[in-house]
């Protein structure tokens, strides 16, 4: 049968140079109203930081009707997500209907000098979209002190080369990436490292699905 490859008009789907990472370019116009509600309530959400490992004060629970609002928009790009093969190289779980389910979901306020430990996540797939980052790599480099390699308000997955050695790669999460989604393993090690040059707030919404069976 035919895999069902098209997706929305305005979306762009491109690869990230680890393979089981998914990047979608979602642009501004579809995260708008997303990003509205949650600008406009934040401070009532359910704080989510004894389930988090960020150093990070303002971590959130999304509310039920924001979570089925971000489902919605994550969920129609699983299965362009199973084109890369992680989902169907999980021989063990048997051959079965592929079936997710959003377990939880949440927002970070990160401010400068916070950051997101080593850490990986629970269930299936997980999900980080950018929807403010108020730095751009050029200020951070002026800023550090080891301007070769720079990780200030990085995201990095820790992953294992070919000879089992570990290794790390980033993705230079600044400005450009405003807007952006990646789907990855939710087992995969990744970490967050301090901003610097900014005092206003770097703003993600995570989340992992589970299958639903
Ligand atoms: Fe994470």
């Amino acid at each position: 049968m035919e895999r069902e490859t098209k997706h929305e008009v305005g979306v762009r789907l491109f690869d990230f140079e680890i393979d089981d990472v998914l990047v979608v370019d979602l642009g501004p116009d579809i995260l708008q109203k997303l990003k509205s509600n949650i600008m406009k309530d934040w401070q009532s959400f359910k704080p989510a930081n004894n389930t988090l490992a960020g150093q990070i004060k303002d971590e959130y629970a999304l509310p039920d009707d924001l979570k089925k609002d971000v489902d919605r928009l994550v969920s129609q790009f699983i299965p362009h997500y199973d084109l890369e093969g992680y989902l169907s190289d999980l021989k063990y779980f048997g051959d079965v209907f592929w079936k997710f389910k959003l377990d939880n979901a949440w927002v970070n306020f990160q401010k400068k000098h916070e950051y997101n430990p080593v850490h990986r996540h629970t269930g299936i797939l997980s999900f980080v979209i950018w929807l403010q980052i108020p730095y751009t790599m050029e200020d951070e480099l002026q800023h550090s002190s080891y301007k070769d390699d720079c990780v200030n308000g990085c995201f990095q997955f820790i992953t294992a080369n070919t000879r089992g050695n570990f290794r790390t790669n980033q993705i230079t999460t600044d400005k450009s990436w405003e807007n952006k989604m990646i789907l990855f393993p939710a087992d995969m090690l990744h970490c967050v490292y301090p901003f610097y040059t900014s005092d206003d707030y770097r703003i993600s919404i995570s989340g992992n699905y589970v299958l639903d069976q």
